[in-house]
């Protein structure tokens, strides 16, 4: 491959972490985190939570990591780039393709909801008022008959110009700012909370799990949220991973990501689950529940326009860097094996999303009566694409890692200059136990 000498590499080490951590921190964490907590019975989805990161999360960052590392690859192209004669493996690399459309597809229906309830704090016209009108706003705007779909097509228009700028420059700088001032936001948003009356009752269900709530459907969700959290399943840690150089210590970012994004994920659960208590939002309002949650703490604030504009901004941009790396997986294979040009290939990308995410954007308003397998449109592309594609890729990555590949061949080249003192736990999870836990919970909880 002539461009393979050619290929970008990150600038330092520090740039690929928070990039990486870029891509996981995003909507996923503030966003769906919360919501899936309180649809699944608060602390027994969350002690599941905790013990699916560490035994499938982690080992299977690292292994997406060493395919990008070792390939230099695409995501369609890493697997036959590892072993020649495994041509069939392309299909896996396809799989997560349709994933990262299907994720694009409703990620940008939520974030087109933050570009308005940014415009609407900047205004002030959502932040006044008591939880019930606050909530009655949420169903005005999510049940509007075009503006999600206005939200929603500025949001791919940022993420697709982005990505033909090139991410390392623009996004990568935003970064580093913003990730720190969300979480500056967050920890006051928390504080704020705590003091609220019932909200002590809201962080023991969050935290105190009841073993008797926990169920294979219940666990599904929890694989489904862990895939989602950490971008995983759809190629993005295998195409960031790609240019890694030869010495990075990939199991240590690792960590390094998965901690963090735990991290955001629970001072996001912290600051909502307990406001739902204070403010008697039923649990069950599903996607639409930071977005009545958050005005309603904002509205006990001094200085609220302030702090809800800011927290929409950086919501907004925590987002595009994780939107960024979902549009740029697909860009990368039609740039580098179909030879597009970067703005054919992110324009017309974004067009198709966009196409497949107007009936998510419309599925509280006009196509609310359209119902897949007892789901609206959203809610079933959201499981299609997070319990169903992510974990399955996920499989297929992991199996691919510890049987084709070979966990020995994987660990000379995570182990160049580093030594990797859990090796054996990591060979044994990626061999075994991720592919066997997939595989339980996925067929248990589907049925
Ligand atoms: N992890 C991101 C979030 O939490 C979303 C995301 C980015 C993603 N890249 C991905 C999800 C790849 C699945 C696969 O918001």
């Amino acid at each position: 491959m002539k461009r393979q000498g050619k290929r970008d590499k990150w600038n330092s080490s520090l740039g690929f972490i928070l990039s990486a951590m870029g891509s996981a921190v995003g909507l996923g964490n503030i966003w769906r985190f919360p919501t899936v907590v309180a649809l699944n019975g608060g602390g027994a989805f969350f002690a599941i939570y905790l013990v699916i990161i560490f035994i499938v999360g982690i080992p299977t960052i690292i292994a997406e990591l060493a395919i990008g590392k070792k390939s230099q690859h695409n995501v369609v192209t890493s697997f036959s780039k590892i072993k020649p004669d495994k041509k069939n493996w392309k299909g896996a690399g396809y799989l997560s393709m349709i994933a990262s459309f299907v994720v694009l597809s409703f990620y940008s229906v939520i974030a087109g909801w933050t570009i308005i309830y940014l415009a609407g704090s900047i205004s002030r016209q959502l932040l006044s008022g008591d939880a019930q009108v606050i909530t009655r706003n949420f169903e005005i705007i999510s049940q509007h008959p075009y503006l999600p779909i206005i939200g929603q097509v500025t949001f791919l228009l940022f993420t697709t110009i982005i990505v033909i700028k090139g991410i390392s420059k623009g996004i990568e700088r935003v970064n580093k700012v913003l990730m720190p001032g969300i979480i500056v936001i967050l920890l006051i948003l928390f504080i704020r909370t705590a003091f609220l009356p019932g909200a002590i009752q809201g962080i023991l269900w969050f935290l105190k799990p009841e073993i008797t709530k926990i169920n294979f459907q219940v666990a599904l969700n929890a694989l489904g949220q862990v895939f989602f959290s950490f971008s995983l399943g759809m190629g993005a840690m295998i195409t960031y991973g790609s240019y890694l150089g030869h010495q990075h210590n990939v199991p240590k970012s690792a960590l390094i990501i998965a901690v963090s994004d735990l991290g955001v994920a629970i001072l996001a659960g912290l600051t909502i689950i307990p406001a739902l208590f204070a403010f008697g939002i039923p649990p069950e309002t599903g996607p639409g529940l930071i977005f009545v949650t958050l005005p309603a703490i904002f509205s006990t604030l001094p200085l609220n326009i302030l702090w809800a504009s800011l927290f929409f901004m950086m919501l907004l941009f925590a987002a595009l860097s994780s939107s960024v790396s979902i549009l740029e997986t697909s860009v990368a294979y039609l740039v580098d094996e179909r030879k597009w040009s970067r703005t054919k290939a992110a324009y017309s990308m974004s067009a198709g999303i966009f196409a497949l995410g107007i009936p998510s954007a419309l599925s509280k308003g006009k196509l609310s009566g359209l119902a897949i397998l007892g789901r609206n449109f959203f809610d079933f592309m959201d499981f299609l694409a997070s319990n169903i594609l992510l974990t399955l890729a996920g499989f297929l990555t992991v199996v691919f890692v510890g049987w084709i590949w070979g966990t020995k061949s994987a660990l000379i080249e995570l182990e160049t200059n580093h030594p990797f003192k859990q090796k054996h736990l990591w060979s044994l999870a990626v061999r075994y136990v991720v592919p066997l836990a997939i595989a339980y919970i996925f067929v248990t909880g589907i049925i």
